[in-house]
């Protein structure tokens, strides 16, 4: 399963990009890695064409959160039916390359993958040629939609980026529970590529699938930024992180939350509890957030609050609440939202909002990780 790297130092690095295979149609170059910002200019890498296939989509729904479980529940879904994953460029205002933002070679050691840039570069040629590129659509059973897959944005820009247009079209009506089934219908020497219009994931992410987040590790850069904000503005204090999601869009999702049994990922607080959610959990008053902040600092000590927020920070109005404990609170307010991934996850305590997808992501590696997270209404 490995890349075969002309020098063994360079084999763990190569590790990331490949599948192995006897076909004689693997490509060698040195140039396809120079644009990975996470690897070693100069190496070796050989793509070996995978014999069962490969999946390729669009990371294409919602924020980043969202984008998050959706490509886990996708990567577990890929290894179900064994086919090599083509790990999309993530959508800003341009395709961003998976390295930029995470290690492939740590999702490497969960299942074969390969960057879609080298994909399309050095397999797509040969085995996915233009005039051959099909396009798969879930679609309900009787609907007479028709199969779009780059209609709209980010779809159109998605594809136009990796240069693929398709030639044919395929609706399925499969679960992506139906293993056998999809291998059965589409196996590996007909159907080389699944590419699909949507991420072949449900949402929110299942339960089964949060442990798949030990995979998906930041890149150095993310990393390196989020470090260097904390050294140059809190070094070596402790510090609560906080999720504050109370934007014009959250108003109207969080209406008529009250008494529903879940709602996006409402399962990482309620889960096991039967509790239902309320609305206070969904979009907790001023009152709740200064409530469970002075809670958790009582508790911690720590002098230093990071908010993460999509609208307001509540800075002031939490700082003249903490007065007696002469608490700092900090808001960066990234372009990227992974910076304040980052700073999140290496708080002492969180506070996150248990409806929020952005928050689900923070809670999944610090459970990993042996780190305690709240919930505002709920803890
Ligand atoms: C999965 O795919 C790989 C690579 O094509 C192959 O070597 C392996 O035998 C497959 N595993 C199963 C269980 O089919």
């Amino acid at each position: 399963m490995y890349t075969m790297a002309y020098c063994t130092i360079l084999v763990l690095l190569a590790i990331v990009s490949t599948v192995t295979g006897t076909d004689s149609s693997e490509s060698t170059d040195q140039s396809s890695v120079t644009a990975n910002p996470d690897t070693v200019t100069n190496i070796r890498q050989k793509f070996t064409w995978d014999p069962n296939g490969y999946i390729f989509f669009c990371l294409c729904m919602g924020r980043f959160g969202n984008q998050a479980d959706h490509f886990l529940g996708s990567l577990a879904f890929a290894k179900r039916i064994n086919r090599t994953l083509v790990l999309p460029p993530f959508r800003t205002y341009r395709n961003v390359m998976f390295t930029e933002w995470f290690k492939q070679e740590v999702v490497a050691q969960y299942h074969r993958v390969i960057l879609a840039e080298d994909f399309m570069k050095h397999l797509a040629p040969k085995h996915w040629p233009v005039g051959h590129r099909i396009g798969f659509c879930w679609l309900p059973q009787n609907s007479d939609a028709k199969c779009v897959m780059k209609e709209g944005n980010p779809f159109g820009p998605f594809w136009d980026g990796l240069k693929v247009d398709f030639d044919d079209y395929i609706i399925y009506h499969l679960s992506y529970y139906e293993t056998e089934r999809w291998n059965e219908e589409y196996p590996g020497d007909k159907y080389p590529v699944i590419a699909m219009r949507g991420a072949p994931a449900g949402f929110p992410i299942s339960p089964a699938d949060r442990q798949l987040q030990r995979y998906l590790v930041f890149s150095d850069k993310i990393e390196n930024d989020a470090n260097s904000y904390i050294s140059k503005n809190f070094p070596d204090q402790k510090f609560v992180g906080i999720h504050l999601r109370n934007g014009a869009d959250w108003v109207n999702a969080c209406k008529g939350t009250e008494g529903m049994r879940s709602m996006m990922a409402s399962t990482q607080c309620l889960d096991g509890t039967g509790q239902r959610l309320t609305h206070k959990i969904c979009f907790p008053p001023e009152q709740e957030v200064l409530r469970l902040v002075k809670n958790v600092i009582v508790q911690t000590r720590a002098k230093v609050i990071f908010v993460a927020t999509d609208q307001n920070p509540m800075t002031s109005k939490i700082e003249e609440h903490l007065k007696k404990w002469k608490v700092k609170v900090y808001h960066l307010d990234p372009w990227l939202p992974l910076d304040d991934l980052a700073i999140l996850i290496k708080s002492d305590h969180f506070i996150g909002n248990c409806v929020s997808s952005f928050t689900a992501y923070v809670k999944r590696v610090r459970d990993l990780e042996g780190k305690p997270t709240s919930f505002w209404g709920f803890s």
